[in-house]
This record gives structure tokens, sequence and C-alpha cells, in this order.
């Protein structure tokens, strides 16, 4: 009966393009169509031209069951033929839905859901190791962000120190000229105050103009002795290749009993060498500031870098009784030292960056290479 040969077709030649399918031949799509469809011994053809002896009732259901497998293998043909997967799944359950409740489509509608699910797996093994598709190229990364390098450069000083001893404190980045100039020995007139140039908020109120008055801020509250680092923002009207109106400072202070200037010196190179490296010679070099007695700038130098010049790197010096009677520690008892460095300048040394604005620009090329 034409009914049961349809089966037989649609089990047949729906394998077939399954194969066809999974090893992406068109040849052996266009022989699956040659096979029943073919004009000349095509299979589903001769049960086209078979119809014409069925009687009427059977003609009406085999007749279009028959065209909608001959829909279906031309379409999955030309799916397997442009390599389109989609369209083949698409093909397979248009037929399905033409069948489904269809007089005589069930067997039929059987066969095509099996059939459906093959392709999808073989589909899958086959996308796999499809030619234009190499398994082996390596994927593209997600970028992933990470610290900006002064941030690192931060964080390794606060480590380094940290280890040393020191715990950290903070203070407000607006404050009063109190504790940014006057307590630490630099009054109104002085002309201390031209050598940082200050951005004033109110006739008493300024952005610190470094981090010198976290170290009044923290003897007015504890009683010696005192360790502390002080890392921040620090803000000078002030902007060329090496120096920024926005930058960052690290200050040191260490109050205790007999501390002396070979402390200092100690702990100062001890620093640069945790940091830059055991390579790397320390000098002191005599400076000034209003709140240290003796002060000192402190330059490094390695034969490997910068052909063995010596670079500033940061201002240090013994606490000045000046700013001990201001926080009411007495001098005759307490000694110390403090040191304040600016973070941009040694990032800059550490990896050979030449223009400080480089670090405020936010351009990915540039950050990306830390
Ligand atoms: C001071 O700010 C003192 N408060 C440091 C100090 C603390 C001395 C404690 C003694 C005791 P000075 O103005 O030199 O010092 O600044 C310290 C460091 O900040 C400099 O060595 C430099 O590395 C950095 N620096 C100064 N101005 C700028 C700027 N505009 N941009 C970037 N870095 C700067």
């Amino acid at each position: 009966m034409s009914e049961e040969l349809l089966v037989g077709i649609i089990r047949e030649s729906s394998g077939a393009l399954s194969d066809a399918w999974a090893a992406r031949d068109a040849g052996a799509a266009e022989g699956v169509r040659i096979r029943y469809l073919g004009r000349k011994g095509g299979e589903l053809n001769e049960v086209m031209r078979g119809l014409k002896d069925l009687s009427a009732d059977e003609k009406r259901i085999v007749g279009p069951l028959a065209n909608s497998v001959r829909v279906y293998i031309e379409a999955s043909v030309s799916a397997i033929k442009e390599d389109d997967r989609e369209k083949i799944i698409e093909a397979h359950r248009a037929l399905g839905e033409r069948l489904r409740g269809r007089e005589g489509g069930g067997a039929l509608s059987e066969v095509i859901g099996q059939r459906e699910n093959e392709i999808l797996g073989a589909g899958d093994v086959a996308d796999a190791s499809r030619s234009r598709l190499d398994l082996t190229i390596p994927g593209r990364a997600p970028h992933i962000g990470h610290e900006h390098p002064l941030v690192q450069t931060m964080e390794d000083l606060i480590e380094v120190l940290t280890r040393l001893g020191y715990s950290v404190a903070e203070g407000p980045e607006a404050e009063l000229d109190y504790y940014n100039f006057e307590a630490l020995n630099i009054p109104k007139d002085h002309p201390a105050r031209d050598m940082q140039d200050t951005f004033y908020l109110t006739g008493d109120a300024l952005l610190r103009t470094h981090t010198s008055p976290v170290q009044i801020r923290v003897m007015e509250s504890q009683a010696p002795p005192v360790k502390v680092i002080a890392p921040g923002k620090v803000f000078r009207c002030d902007a060329d290749v090496t120096h920024s109106p926005m930058f960052h400072q690290i200050e040191g202070l260490y109050v205790d009993e007999g501390v002396t200037f070979a402390d200092l010196k100690g702990t100062l190179e001890a620093f640069v060498r945790e940091i830059f490296g055991p390579e790397y010679r320390v000098r002191l070099r005599p400076s000034f500031f209003p709140f240290t007695e003796p002060s000192v700038e402190v330059d490094i130098a390695s034969d490997y870098v910068a052909g063995g010049e010596w670079m500033e790197v940061l201002g240090a010096g013994m606490v000045d009784p000046a700013v001990f009677e201001a926080v009411g520690y007495d001098p005759e008892r307490w000694t110390g030292f403090a040191w304040g460095l600016g973070v941009e300048r040694i990032t800059m040394l550490r990896y050979g960056i030449s223009d400080i604005r480089l670090f405020f620009e936010n351009d990915l090329r540039m950050l990306r290479q830390f």
C-alpha cells in the first residue's frame, strides 16, 4: 500500500539526509535528491506515478503526504548544499507540522521526530569538526582591569613600611591652615609658604599641600611613642612634566625616646633597597623644611639606571622641637624623624616614565602595560 511505501521512503531518505548533513557533503545531498526525486527511477516519483491506480479515498490521503515528503527532501538537500543547519532543522519541523493530525501522517511524523533529534545531535558533532572552524586558535581573552600603576606602587610602599613596623593613619584632603602650615612651624607670613603653591578654599581652609598635617593630627590625638605612615592625595597649583596639581605622598613619622639621625638614615636605606633593589645607593643631601631640623633631601642612584645619576625621591629630617611644642610633646624627652615622599616620582623612576601627566590621562594603551 502506498502509505507504507511512503513511510519506508521517508525513513530511508531522512536517514540518508542525516548522513549527508553530518558529512556536510553537497555531493551526498545531491545523491539523495537523485535517488528519491530523480526523474528516472526516483523512488518518490515511483509512488507519485502509482497514485493514478489508487482509489479516490487513497489518493486523497497519500497525495498530500507524498507531496510533503517531496518538499521536505528538496528543502533538506538545498539546506545541506548551503551548509545551513537552521534550515534543515526547519525543514524537519515543517514536515512534522504538516503531517501532524493529518490522516495517515502519524507514522511519518514519528519517523521525522526521530530524525530531527539525530540531526540536532549530528549537527553538534559536525560543527566541531567543520573545516572552516579552527578550534585550535586561541580565543580572544576578555580584557580584565587591574590596579593603576600609582596604586600598585602605593600599595607596595605601604606593604614594605608596615613590615618595618609602621601603622597607617589618615587625614582630610580639605585641611585647615593651622594643620597644613601653622602647627608645622610655617606661620602666615613665612617665606616657606612659597615652596608650596596653595589652593585656598576659604581664608582658613585649603586643599592640603602635603601629607605632613597628618603628623600633627596623629600627635594631637595620641601620646608617644608614635610610628605611623600617612598615604594620600595632596594638591598644589603646579603643572609640568614632573609636577601635577594633584599627586600622592606618603608621610612617615617615628617618635620615641632616643631616636637619632642614624635611625632615619638606616630606615631610609632599608626602605629604598626594598623598593628599588639592593643595587641602589642612597645619598642624604642637606636641605630645609620648617618642620624638621636638620633636614635632608634623599637621592638614590644605581649603576644600571640613567648612567648612575642621582635622583631625588623624598624630603626628610628630625622633627623640629617647635612642632613637638605645638602638639604638647616634651621636646626634651622625645625625639623623632619624619619624611614625605612623592609616589608619582617613585613610580616614574620605577618604570622609566618621563611625563607625570601620563598617569592621569587614563589612556588604556599606557595603563595596560603594567
Ligand atoms: C614636602 O611636601 C614635605 N612635606 C616632605 C617632608 C615631610 C619633609 C616630612 C620632611 C619631613 P616637598 O615639597 O619636597 O616636601 O615634596 C615631597 C615630594 O613630593 C618631592 O620630593 C616630590 O617627589 C613630590 N612632589 C612635590 N611636588 C610635586 C608635584 N607638583 N607633582 C608631583 N610630585 C611632587
